[in-house]
């Protein structure tokens, strides 16, 4: 796709974001600055190496090499280009706001630039972020540098694709010639591009994802009363995603969403809300299934094993979902955390995150069979591919109980039962959670009322900050 050189870009932040911008950027055929503070970071990129997984990255940046400059110097970014990209993180506060620290470093260290420029902001920000960037350039001497909203929709694991091809491209200025210069860099693409005032630029990229939490929480609720009432949420939203009103995307039940953004944006918005005197209660309902669905598999453990001291549970995948490497609020920590709390043995297989600290207590394994030798339980927590061929007669005389509780839904009922295995998964109507089988001995504790949907205070539940 690379044409001839096009207008140079800076890029601030050299994160998951900022690298995949900065990369899809230069494969368009810009020249590309990209910035960041972490010494070690900007040295291994020039080396070649990505600090993180995300599929088809590293050959593309690895192609447009010539186009792509790191650098530990602000001046150096910001002297190289109008456009100064800023995707640096905003990681959630204990009082739920995004931190927007990094952003204001990022002002800070501008030098005095005598020409005009625009900070193009692609991190994702509260809405008013740009009023209060514009009156810290105003501040600064630097009124003369423009401001537009051009926030990202890149899910992880397939960024690159999206970043190409974009549903939509949005772009919100104060000035309309800034608006316009920002969205010439995206003419290429075959997307609309939605103008907006930089408010509305900035709430459209929170409601997206409010709004694709809330689907999934809604899917997980369903799926819940799926298994009180013999319906399989496999089937319903199936039939509900044909609905061209409703679409089939994000109706996947079950352990709930993670990452670096659903859990994070979400509770920024309702605090967002609620700092401005409106209490956004469905979002509250979307977080607070959440974190209740999480802990639902435990439940569902019992019910097979009774008290879960001492059993084996082997939980398959930790990323927060297939194809990163990501484990920023993923289901897993809280999953391992609550078995640990019980008392279990666990162990845990990736076939790509690597836990390090995160996960103190868990015996990390290298495949699928060492994770569940002598296992009580197989857990899938993760919709890895490599899952789906769990129930193989390998894995069943590898474990010394057949046990297979899929938390992503991706074996077939069926088949799994066939080959041998007992097998439960979310909302399906084959393995309703109030029918409990025979034990070995008996439960130490109730079905608790989070299990049969009723939500308690998602304030009381164990809550996993980050490191
Ligand atoms: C999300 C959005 O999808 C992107 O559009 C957005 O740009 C990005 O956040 C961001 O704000 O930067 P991402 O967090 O990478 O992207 O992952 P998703 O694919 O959206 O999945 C989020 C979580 O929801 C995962 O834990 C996934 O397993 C879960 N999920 C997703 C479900 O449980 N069910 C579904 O049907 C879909």
């Amino acid at each position: 796709m690379a044409g001839q050189a096009k207008e140079p870009l800076s890029i601030f932040g050299a994160g998951w974001v900022g690298l995949v911008t900065g990369s899809c950027f230069a494969e368009l055929g810009h020249e590309v600055v990209v910035r960041d503070v972490v010494p070690e970071k900007i040295e291994r990129l020039r080396a070649g190496e990505l600090p993180f997984f995300e599929p088809g990255l590293a050959e593309l940046v690895e192609r447009n090499a010539e186009r792509l400059t790191f650098t530990l110097d602000a001046a150096e970014a910001a002297h190289a280009s109008e456009l100064l990209f800023v995707c640096v993180d905003t990681p959630p506060t204990y009082s739920g706001d995004a931190d927007l620290s990094r952003v204001w470093t990022v002002i800070d260290e501008l030098p005095q630039l005598d020409r005009r420029g625009i900070l193009v902001m692609k991190s994702t920000v509260p809405v008013g972020t740009g009023e209060k960037v514009r009156a810290a350039l105003e501040g600064r001497g630097l009124s003369h540098i423009g401001y537009v909203s051009n926030p990202e929709f890149l899910a992880e694991g397939h960024a690159v694709d999206d970043f190409m091809r974009p549903d939509r491209v949005v772009v919100g200025a104060f000035a309309e010639a800034d608006g316009d210069h920002v969205s010439a860099l995206y003419s290429e693409m075959d997307a609309p591009t939605v103008r907006a005032d930089v408010a509305s630029a900035e709430m459209i990229k929170l409601a997206a994802n409010a709004f694709l939490a809330t689907r999934i929480s809604f899917i997980n609720e369903i799926a819940n009363v799926c298994e009180v009432t013999g319906a399989d949420v496999e089937k319903v939203a199936e039939g509900v995603g044909l609905d061209h009103r409703l679409g089939p995307h994000f109706l996947r039940a079950g352990v709930g969403f993670g990452g670096s953004c659903f859990p994070k944006d979400t509770n920024a918005l309702k605090q967002l809300a609620s700092n401005s005197g409106y209490h956004f209660q469905l979002l509250s309902a979307v977080i607070e299934v959440n974190e209740l669905q999480k802990r639902r598999v435990i439940n569902k453990l019992q019910k097979y094993l009774g008290r879960l001291r001492e059993k084996r549970i082997a939980l398959l995948g930790l990323a927060f979902k297939a194809n990163t490497d990501d484990m920023r609020e993923a289901p897993s920590v809280v999953l391992a955390s609550r078995l640990l709390a019980e008392g279990a043995d666990v162990r845990a297989y990736d076939p790509v995150a690597r836990p390090g600290e995160l996960l103190r207590g868990v015996s990390v394994c290298e495949s699928v069979l060492e994770a569940v030798r002598g296992a009580d339980a197989a857990v899938i927590v993760t919709d890895w591919d490599e899952f789906r061929s769990l129930a193989s007669s390998e894995v069943r005389d590898a474990m010394r109980r057949p046990l297979i509780i899929d938390g992503r839904n991706l074996l077939d009922p069926e088949a799994a039962r066939a080959a041998g295995f007992d097998y439960e998964g979310i909302g399906r109507a084959s393995s309703p959670l109030a029918a409990l089988p025979e034990t070995d001995e008996p439960s130490s504790v109730d079905v608790p009322s989070e299990a049969m949907g009723q939500t308690g205070s998602a304030e009381n539940a164990e809550h996993f900050s980050r490191e």
